[in-house]
């Protein structure tokens, strides 16, 4: 649908491209010409450049898949597209807000040292992962409008690939290329006299630990920059954010982006554009779903100017994790004899609020009583009314400066129990000559769920305690290793599989729906807690609803009221193998796997293989009988020990009775593993 200019030796400015009959604009670039319609800019070449290519394009390291309109084009990179300031949104398949030459480094086609590559657009995403490869950390992005993919350069027969590439114009106000866009905003342009830098969660990761400090940290988001705010000059030795933009001199380089063009903002796709308003659009990095508090030091004797480097660590760190509604919301208690809530998990809900909030913390003084904040935390700051989202790991970082004046480790048991994960950060920590002031020796360690250093830091000085920062986002991010949130509650699939015979009868087969939802109502229900599904059988089995099904506690609760009842036989064996099949083969690695089994009579099958498959598979099998339900059965269904895991009811109107001991055993046998 585009005709492309093409090259002419003799001429460096020509129109040979009729765009929808808009007139075009023509101005000519010192390398190549540059013939910009109205939205579309195309640029051509020297012919001597492209037989020096071989009519094969060459882009910079920094230039946007999105900024090239051409559907599908081989295109020639350079050395060097490894590096992190080359954005890269997505795996496998890459957000065209990404550099199309740091993505093929990233999907392995391309090593840093450069070469062809061909490029394919596809249909945009609602969800791109971020992933380490190839030396590239690419970031993750909620949806864009248009993708692409890389391959090796290998031309289709009958394709032919653009010798010049069409790009779309931009018309932002300046932006400098060369810096990652935060992961879940939507970039706009800094307000006047800000010097705004995004930076991401991934690319402080990616950056060497001696730059992570507060010192180097760049400044605010573009897209929280309040006309307010005042500019903020950066350090000397900040690290550059802008080397990108020596593309101009780049030794053959076949196309420049033109001067005073926006490379970074020019391709905002128009719904993007829409959802921006003086609000802040973050909805939060999904990578990092994590219920956060912070639990800072403002005892007496920490002293203002260490109080105000804690401040500092903490306004980095929410300036760092993009916080948001679908990903991290952080809230901070100061403690010093008492506890306090400085905001909640909801009072701010972007990083940039976040970060002026913890500007203006001032200090209470007092002792260090560490303990009963841990305490006041597990009791009320995780709570709903306080924005605990449930679905969320909790975790509390507790920066203690020297060490607290009351204990610990029964305060921080509890609120392990309860489900928070509780990392430990220590600054200056005891001398030998004050050791026996230490009211708890190894505080710390009594304090966490593991002693193998993943929950706790000890920094030596207090001008040290940036360097945490890198290490531990990434532990409170990496929510599959929180372990200490796991509970018997929120870790498990339980399948339920319901027994529809015709003995049961359509007045008790409610009772044992009501049953299965008292049980369901429990535990802690989302995608990442704990996930319901249910089979009924007879002589044959279906599946009332998969683990993937529901994600909520009201949807489930509906769903298993809705389970209409079938009538027939009792072939039990059939439907635990069934279940095995339909429910828990679907279910994830990282969770416990419950089978509670409810019937009313003896199989009219075996169940002996089934039952054993199982237990093998790692089925925690519970099996409640009902009235004829023969006990020797519901043993061999059972998992070992069958008492604790067998019950059985003479009435259906007394199942009701067996539920707080099934809750229970589940707990007990949770707690009784060994977790990490
Ligand atoms: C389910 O819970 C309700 C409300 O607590 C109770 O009235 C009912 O007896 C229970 N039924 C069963 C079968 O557990």
């Amino acid at each position: 649908m585009w005709q492309l200019a093409h090259a002419n030796p003799t001429h460096r400015c020509r129109v040979s491209a009729q765009i929808h009959g808009r007139i075009p604009v023509i101005s000519c670039g010192t390398k190549g010409a540059i013939l910009i319609f109205m939205g579309i800019v195309v640029l051509t070449m020297k012919a001597s450049v492209i037989e020096m290519f071989l009519a094969v394009p060459q882009i910079n390291c920094d230039v946007k898949a999105g900024k090239i309109i051409n559907p599908e084009f081989i295109v020639k990179c350079p050395a060097g597209c490894q590096d992190p300031k080359y954005c890269v949104y997505g795996t496998g398949v890459y957000a065209s807000y990404s550099s199309v030459c740091g993505a093929a480094v990233h999907s392995g086609v391309l090593d840093n040292s450069g070469g062809k590559i061909l490029v394919r657009k596809v249909a945009g995403q609602s969800g791109y992962k971020g992933s380490f490869s190839n030396g590239v950390q690419s970031l993750s992005l909620p949806r864009w409008r248009e993708s692409f993919i890389v391959s090796e350069s290998k031309p289709q027969k009958g394709v032919t690939y653009p010798s010049t590439l069409t790009y779309s114009s931009s018309k932002s106000p300046d932006a400098k290329a060369g810096k990652c866009e935060t992961t879940k905003a939507y970039p706009r342009p800094s307000a006047p006299g800000t010097t705004a830098q995004p930076v991401t969660l991934m690319q402080v990761l990616a950056m060497p630990a001696a730059e992570v400090n507060h010192a180097t940290l760049p400044k605010p988001f573009p897209f929280v920059a309040s006309a307010t705010s005042s500019p903020r000059p950066q350090p000397l030795g900040h690290r550059s954010w802008e080397m990108g933009i020596q593309k101009q001199d780049s030794p053959g380089a076949a196309f420049q982006e033109p001067m005073g063009t926006d490379v970074s903002f020019g391709f905002i796709p128009k719904e993007e554009l829409s959802t921006q308003s003086s609000e802040p659009v973050s909805q939060g990095d999904p990578n990092c779903k994590v219920d956060l508090s912070f639990l800072i030091d403002g005892s007496s004797g920490i002293g203002k100017r260490r109080f105000q480097i804690q401040k500092q660590f903490l306004a980095d760190i929410a300036q760092t994790l993009d916080i948001g509604p679908a990903g991290p919301l952080m809230g901070v208690v100061q403690y010093g004899d008492n506890p306090a809530t400085q905001f909640n998990l909801k009072t701010h809900m972007n990083s940039q609020d976040l970060k002026t909030a913890i500007e203006k913390i001032t200090q209470r003084g007092g002792l260090s009583n560490v303990g009963r904040a841990i305490s006041f935390v597990t009791k009320t700051f995780f709570s709903k009314a306080n924005g605990n989202r449930g679905g969320a790991p909790n975790v509390a970082v507790v920066l203690v400066d020297g060490w607290p004046t009351d204990k610990v480790e029964e305060a921080s048991r509890l609120a392990r129990e309860s489900g928070i994960n509780i990392f430990f950060i220590t600054v200056e920590a005891a001398a030998e000559n004050e050791k026996q002031h230490v009211m708890e020796p190894s505080f710390a360690n009594k304090a966490v769920c593991r002693t193998n250093g993943f929950y706790s830091f000890n920094v030596p000085s207090w001008l040290g305690l940036s360097k945490t920062m890198q290490p531990l986002m990434k532990r409170v991010c990496d929510t599959d290793r929180l372990a200490c949130s796991k509970t018997c509650l929120n870790s498990a699939d339980i399948g339920f599989v319901i027994d529809g015979s015709s003995s049961v009868g359509t007045g008790n087969f409610r009772t044992v729906l009501q049953f299965v939802a008292n049980l369901s109502k429990e535990f802690e229900i989302s995608d990442t807690d704990t996930r319901i599904g249910a089979v009924q059988y007879t002589y044959e089995q279906r599946l009332e609803f998969g683990f993937d099904k529901y994600s909520t506690k009201p949807d489930i609760l509906n769903a298993i009221k809705r389970v209409g009842y079938w009538s027939g036989g009792t072939s039990t064996g059939a439907a635990i193998h069934y279940a095995l099949e339909q429910l828990f083969k679907k279910s994830k690695p990282n969770k416990r796997k419950l089978m509670i089994l409810i019937t009313d009579g003896r199989s009219y099958d075996d169940v002996r293989i089934p039952a054993m498959a199982a237990h093998q598979k790692g089925v925690i099998t519970y099996a409640i009988g009902v009235a004829w339900a023969a006990q020797d059965e519901l043993e061999i269904i059972a998992t070992h020990p069958a008492r604790d895991h067998s019950f059985f009811v003479d009435e259906f109107d007394n199942l009701y009775k067996s539920v707080p001991r099934i809750i229970q055993n589940i707990c007990t046998e949770f707690n009784a593993q060994p977790r990490n």
